[in-house]
């Protein structure tokens, strides 16, 4: 079987409710995913949760559950969000889950096996907020730990320490070789000088069991459990080996099957910036011990604000996605958060963006060009083409090929900018040829039925563009064009798809336009 083009999320963690962070990230992934498969690809987009360690284990115990129980609970409201993006995710990976911690426990034998792991007693400190050990270097100048860290602790234990010093220069010269592996480059600069200026420290792969139990034993100690992020990196061969991927599977001594889906190496691992180190330094290190392949990207966004600052649950600055959707459709909220902003820097959410976009570039932007064009044609001509026309067929193609340029290479953000380059165009094409005003000329009823095709034409194309990024608006324009197929097909963004004679039916509009005023007198009311 051929390969499939792979790429996979970070997975959240279960203890907590769904934010813009995670949504966004989400997002960005279920697009590069649909465009891979509107470009003809097979695709496999695997997204989940990571769901071990100490918080989780603590805050089961506060609520008086079971962890399986408590992490069951979330599970349900994480999916239940994944569904509510309209991703398009083949898997859902739980790091609680046996086939997770098959490959887990079979990782951690083979590469104790070959001499990766050592035993040694941990002097220190260590914050269970952020489940890691600190060194004095950690400490503030007065002698303090950062607020971060919560509670830090002086402790000794014995533990299991992964040995990683002897990867740092394939390492290097893997990610000098090969200037795709970490994207974009602010980020490969960041780990390249990461790694040239430190000595890569030992990495501890194990907590003492009567300290943490949710996690997964060590297959040669049951003393220990794994630590979370060990456990959590391997969520991304983890799926692939128990789907039966001979590349996964095969070189940690696990079953493969011939009809399996050929997923292994990943080729995007789309991640937040925080979380970079994890990725681009041990994970690859870990991978080279498995004696498995490398993923191809590791893909890192910036983080969002809301309003200029962090955004807290605390202070209640926050953007609940669930509550935006419920409000604006899906489509709006997936089009802002890649419209606004670009993959790596950092974003800002204010409610005053995410309105003046929807009305400027979605309502009065595609939405009133495919309702006006629609509309006229019912009237004028009960929904017939009643010719064919070339006029705006040279314009087309060349936002076609600017926006396909862009969407392979995975910027969003400046595809949708080639797309609403075609939206200005008709919509400047519609004022420039005022079929309203043809249309009480007997003589011009050639010239009425060329600019209805060009307006149709464009409309149709329209909607492929924009599938990968707002498939429901997509799937809407094609049943509005009266066309029976999906738009999921980037080679039908070509001039000329719609026949003389086709019947497109009445539109019904795709952004309905929001009395702001209204609805903000209506929330203040309800928040009374
Ligand atoms: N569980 C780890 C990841 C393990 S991956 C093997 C984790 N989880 S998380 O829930 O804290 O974060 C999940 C993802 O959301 C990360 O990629 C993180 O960068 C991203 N974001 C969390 N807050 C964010 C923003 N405010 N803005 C954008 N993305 C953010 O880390």
């Amino acid at each position: 079987m051929s390969k499939r083009f792979y790429l996979t999320t970070a997975i959240d963690y279960v203890n907590g409710e769904p934010h813009l962070g995670h949504a966004y990230e989400k997002v960005i992934t279920d697009i590069i995913a649909r465009t891979h498969r509107s470009l003809g690809q097979e695709v496999f987009y695997l997204t989940g949760l990571d769901e071990h360690g100490q918080k989780v284990q603590s805050a089961a115990k506060a609520e008086g559950k079971a962890p399986q129980v408590y992490c069951d609970e979330f599970a349900a409201i994480w999916e239940t969000f994944a569904g509510r993006l309209n991703l398009t995710h083949a898997d859902f990976v739980r790091t609680s889950s046996e086939r997770h911690k098959a490959f887990v426990r079979a990782v951690l034998q083979k590469l104790y096996d070959n001499g990766h792991f050592y035993q040694a007693e941990y002097r220190g400190f260590y914050s269970a907020r952020q489940e890691t050990f600190l060194t004095e270097k950690d400490r503030r100048e007065d002698g303090t730990f950062d607020p971060i860290y919560g509670d830090v602790t002086e402790l000794v234990e014995h533990n299991y320490y992964f040995k990683l010093g002897e990867h740092q220069q394939w390492l290097i010269d893997h990610i000098e070789a090969n200037p795709d592996f970490v994207q974009p480059e602010t980020r490969r600069n960041e780990v390249l000088g990461f790694l040239k200026n430190n000595t890569l420290e030992d990495l501890c792969i194990t907590r003492p069991k009567e300290r943490l139990e949710w996690g997964i034993p060590l297959p040669f100690d049951e003393e220990y459990v794994t630590y979370v992020w060990f456990d959590a990196l391997s969520n991304y061969a983890s799926i692939p080996a128990a789907l039966g991927d001979n590349a996964a599977a095969g070189p940690i001594g696990l079953d493969s099957r011939p009809d399996a889906p050929a997923l292994w190496p990943a080729d995007i691992h789309v991640i937040g910036k925080d979380i970079l180190k994890f990725h681009a330094v041990y994970w690859p290190i870990m991978l080279k011990a498995m004696e498995l392949p490398l993923p191809g990207q590791v893909l890192v966004h910036g983080w969002w604000q809301k309003d200029g600052q962090k955004m807290s649950k605390t202070t209640g600055n926050v953007v609940d996605p669930v509550a935006v959707i419920d409000e604006w459709g899906v489509d709006a909220f997936r089009y802002y958060v890649v419209r606004e902003l670009d993959i790596g820097p950092d974003g800002n959410w204010t409610d005053e963006s995410f309105q003046a976009r929807y009305s400027a570039e979605l309502a009065n932007g595609l939405g009133n060009l495919v309702n006006r064009s629609l509309s006229m044609l019912n009237r004028y001509r009960g929904g017939t083409l009643e010719a064919t026309s070339d006029e705006l067929a040279a314009d087309a193609e060349k936002w076609i090929a600017e926006a396909r340029g862009n969407y392979e290479s995975h910027q969003i953000q400046a595809a949708l900018v080639s797309v609403w380059g075609l939206v200005d165009r008709a919509n400047q094409y519609v004022e420039q040829t005022a079929p309203f005003k043809l249309a009480k000329q007997e003589d011009q009823a050639d010239r009425l039925n060329e600019v209805l095709y060009n307006l149709a034409e464009c409309c149709r194309i329209l909607a492929v563009l924009i599938w990968p990024v707002i498939p429901e608006t997509a799937e809407k324009i094609f049943e509005q064009v009266g066309i029976d197929g999906s738009p999921a097909d980037f080679s039908l963004a070509k001039w000329g798809g719609l026949a003389k004679g086709h019947t497109c039916n009445k539109p019904t509009p795709l952004f309905p336009r929001k009395d702001l005023e209204k609805s903000k007198r209506l929330a203040k009311r309800e928040a009374c």
